[in-house]
């Protein structure tokens, strides 16, 4: 049987992107019609899943207007979603491309700070959700006010229901995750600049990163760890080996949501329980086929089927 997912946003965006024919300080810049997309980590990675043909349930804390009218987006995009009350007014942000020399300014803000209150009703939302086994994704970025802790709490809640954590984060986060392991994670992703962070050391080839990978699996972090290596695909290690996986080179369009289609894919894999090492053909394949598409499109469906083909996956 296939597993359900969920994926969790605790920070979700409204994200207008756009263009203007030249950007300058002290102008009216006049822009063009924006293209309005819901945003934020966990639910770009329910996005993608469903463009793989898949369903994933985006729980998204929301706030005031600018929440109304991100649940509104997620409708019309045919996300199920599952909506709890956030502190304040959930963000917004903006994308501006300059029409002359194509460069991208991403303007991102902070969003509402959570309070004390608010992490046991995003707990008490996921434990709701949650049933029997779920694969529960949390991506993106932690809302100000939240402890570094949330995610390992939030490990600890889901595997009591039975469920399996998948973890992409950051910063604090990450570094609190690898310090006091927790045997309840299940997957902890990042990119490759996140893990020479974590790592305290450059991670220049193949068998470094996986020999970090390695490390983190023998600290008990989680049962899976990935760390990719930019255009160098992903290195996987499980408690059975090290594997890593490369599509062929492409043109980059954007890079913008290539992490979140590779969660996307890897997890929509997972939950059909696939052998792990076709999770990580599938995760590089999406996240590839996410850098060939024009900034906010995540993984086209027919590219990662041909990257998915064309990728390398190797044992280490
Ligand atoms: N040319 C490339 N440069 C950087 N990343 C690439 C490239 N091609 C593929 N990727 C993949 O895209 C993903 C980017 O992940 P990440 O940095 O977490 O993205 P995000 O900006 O969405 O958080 C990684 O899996 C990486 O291996
Ligand atoms: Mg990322």
């Amino acid at each position: 049987m296939a597993a359900h997912i969920l994926t969790i946003t605790l920070n979700p965006t409204v994200d207008y992107c756009m263009t203007a024919p030249g950007i300058e300080p002290g102008l009216k810049l006049r822009c063009t019609e924006p293209q309005i997309d819901p945003g934020g980590g966990g639910i770009n990675v329910a996005r993608a899943i469903r463009l793989l043909g898949g369903q994933a349930t985006a729980l998204v804390a929301i706030g005031a207007s600018t929440g109304a009218n991100l649940l509104q987006l997620l409708a019309l995009e045919g996300v199920p979603t599952v909506a709890f009350q956030g502190p304040g007014e959930t963000r917004q942000s903006m994308s501006v491309i300059d029409q002359e020399t194509g460069s991208q300014y991403r303007f991102v803000m902070p969003g509402p700070v959570w309070q004390d209150h608010d992490v046991p009703r995003a707990l008490a939302s996921v434990d709701q959700a949650a049933r029997g086994d779920t694969l529960v994704v949390l991506s993106g970025s932690q809302p100000p006010g939240v402890a570094k802790d949330f995610p390992s709490i939030l490990s600890d809640h889901v595997a009591g229901k039975g469920s399996r954590l998948i973890v992409d984060t950051s910063g604090p986060a990450l570094f609190h995750l690898a310090e006091q392991p927790r045997e309840s994670l299940y997957v902890l992703r990042m990119n490759g600049e996140e893990g020479e962070e974590l790592a305290g050391r450059p991670l220049a080839t193949r068998a470094d990163t996986a020999a970090f990978a390695r490390e983190l699996i023998d600290k008990g972090v989680a049962r899976i760890v990935v760390v990719a290596r930019g255009a160098d695909g992903s290195v996987m290690a499980t408690k059975d080996g090290a594997w890593h996986g490369v599509s062929p080179p492409a043109p980059i369009i954007s890079k913008v949501g290539a992490g979140d289609s590779f969660v996307g894919a890897f997890t929509y894999h997972l939950s059909q329980n696939a052998p792990v090492e076709d999770c990580l053909r599938w995760g590089v394949a999406a996240a590839s086929a996410a850098t060939m598409t024009e900034a906010t499109r995540l993984c086209d469906p027919e590219v990662t089927e041909q990257q998915h083909r064309d990728c390398v996956v190797s044992q280490l």
